[in-house]
């Protein structure tokens, strides 16, 4: 059965995939609906660079609703999709991206991004902030968002060294992004990405997992769900042992290298799998990166040691080493679950995305310093409450007798 008739345009495929993210995403549909008649962000230029998905299109959408004029660049030039960029387009947004667009194209959309003088840059992985800060001139910038850990990282470091010239929220703090998004919503859509790019089976499957942060504990659980054996890496003690204690395999990345069938990186770190690994490694292993650049496997020295490479199937791509070993890579060591897959599911984007809203309304309101900013508290319960409704989950509250007892020293013994 086929969704449409075939020849169909673009646009309308991408509105029915809008349509069904919208019904999923329950919490920023009351967001928008809650705030459409005073349209607090009337007028707001807002500059975007976000993965181009259909999530993504309801957070548009949103911010529009609210008043806000929006160009939207991709944040990788993998995740994409090319009929949400015809249906948003469609519908008076500015949007400059391209799946498997190229480097030039992927900074062009950045730079249109800059030239339409956002006063609110929203970004993922902070290149759109790097670039802004880069730029000596004035800039209209008056504050940010930062979805991802790795943004909130360079931001910080920004704001160590007295550079960051705006304030800006970090929305993968929040509770309700990180320990969700971070963990459920990677967890799944990674899993998604390796089955299908390779449709291997994981049950009985070594995988290692390197990293074990919100994002890996996350791929590391859904893994072990599937059946696949699962060992973790880390170079953070306390989390080495967080992993031990959850019953995974921790060992070290050279002694784990021959044992793994499928490698998937979550560190948010540079040259995780590299030479000495691919040597190790047995004929058929499979590499897919998690983390938000490229940078985890190093492809190029992959590339490097191998005497060929062809595409096996989409978004995989068989390396022979010297030694006639083949190695596997997944949407080109890029995101594989934004690369081979659809990113992460709308029910978990709900709460990202509330936060990035609610964020940006905060941002329009009060005056912030120039330094990163935890999204807050009230935002984050809120948006936890709304979507235990929309889930149908009630909760107790506390007595009178119980607020007391939790806010006083003098019950003891
Ligand atoms: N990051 C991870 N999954 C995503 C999605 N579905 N949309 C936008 N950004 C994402």
């Amino acid at each position: 059965l086929k969704a449409g008739l075939n020849g169909e345009r673009l646009e309308q495929k991408g509105k029915r995939q809008l349509e069904w993210a919208e019904a999923h995403m329950p919490v920023l549909m009351l967001i928008r609906r809650e705030l459409e008649p005073e349209r607090p962000l009337a007028g707001l230029r807002i500059g975007a660079v976000l993965h181009v998905t259909k999530e993504t299109g309801v957070l548009v959408r949103t911010l529009k609703s609210l008043g806000a004029s929006v160009t939207l660049a991709g944040s990788n030039p993998l995740s994409t999709q090319d009929e949400i960029v015809a249906a948003l387009s469609q519908e008076g947004i500015h949007v400059f991206a391209r799946h498997a667009e190229t480097q030039e194209e992927y900074y062009s959309g950045l730079d249109a991004v800059i030239q339409s003088s956002p006063q609110i840059v929203m970004d993922d992985g902070a290149d759109l902030h790097a670039l802004i800060h880069a730029k000596k001139s004035e800039i209209s910038v008056i504050g940010g968002t930062e979805e991802t850990t790795t943004g909130v990282n360079r931001l910080r470091a920004m704001e160590r060294e007295g550079v960051l010239r705006y304030p800006v929220i970090a929305v993968n703090d929040a509770h309700t992004k990180h320990l969700f998004d971070n963990r459920y919503g990677t967890g799944q859509s990674t899993v998604d990405g390796i089955l299908r790019a390779t449709n291997l089976l994981l049950a009985g499957k070594t995988c290692v997992v390197a990293g074990y942060g919100w994002v890996g504990r996350g791929i590391a659980a859904r893994l072990r769900g599937m059946g696949a054996k699962v060992i973790v890496t880390e170079t953070n003690p306390v989390k080495a042992l967080e992993a031990a204690m959850e019953g995974f395999d921790v060992r070290r990345m050279e002694e784990a290298a021959a044992s793994g069938d499928i490698f998937v990186t979550a560190t948010g770190n540079r040259g995780i799998i590299r030479e000495e690994h691919f040597a190790l490694m047995k004929d058929g292993a499979v590499l897919a990166n998690s983390g938000h650049f490229d940078v985890e496997v190093d492809v190029k020295t992959l590339r490097g040691v191998s005497k060929g490479s062809r595409v096996i199937r989409e978004n995989l791509e068989e390396f022979t080493l010297m030694d006639g070993r083949r190695l596997y890579l997944i949407a080109e060591g890029r995101l594989a679950n934004l690369g081979a897959a659809e990113g992460h599911p709308s029910e978990v984007m709900d709460m990202s995305f509330s936060n990035q809203a609610l964020s940006v309304v905060h941002l329009k309101r009060f005056k912030m310093s120039p330094k990163v900013h935890s999204v807050p508290p009230e935002i984050d319960l809120r948006i936890a409450s709304l979507k235990l409704e929309a889930m149908g989950i009630k909760i107790d509250s506390m007595t009178e007798s119980q607020e007391e007892y939790t806010g006083s020293w003098e019950f003891g013994t």
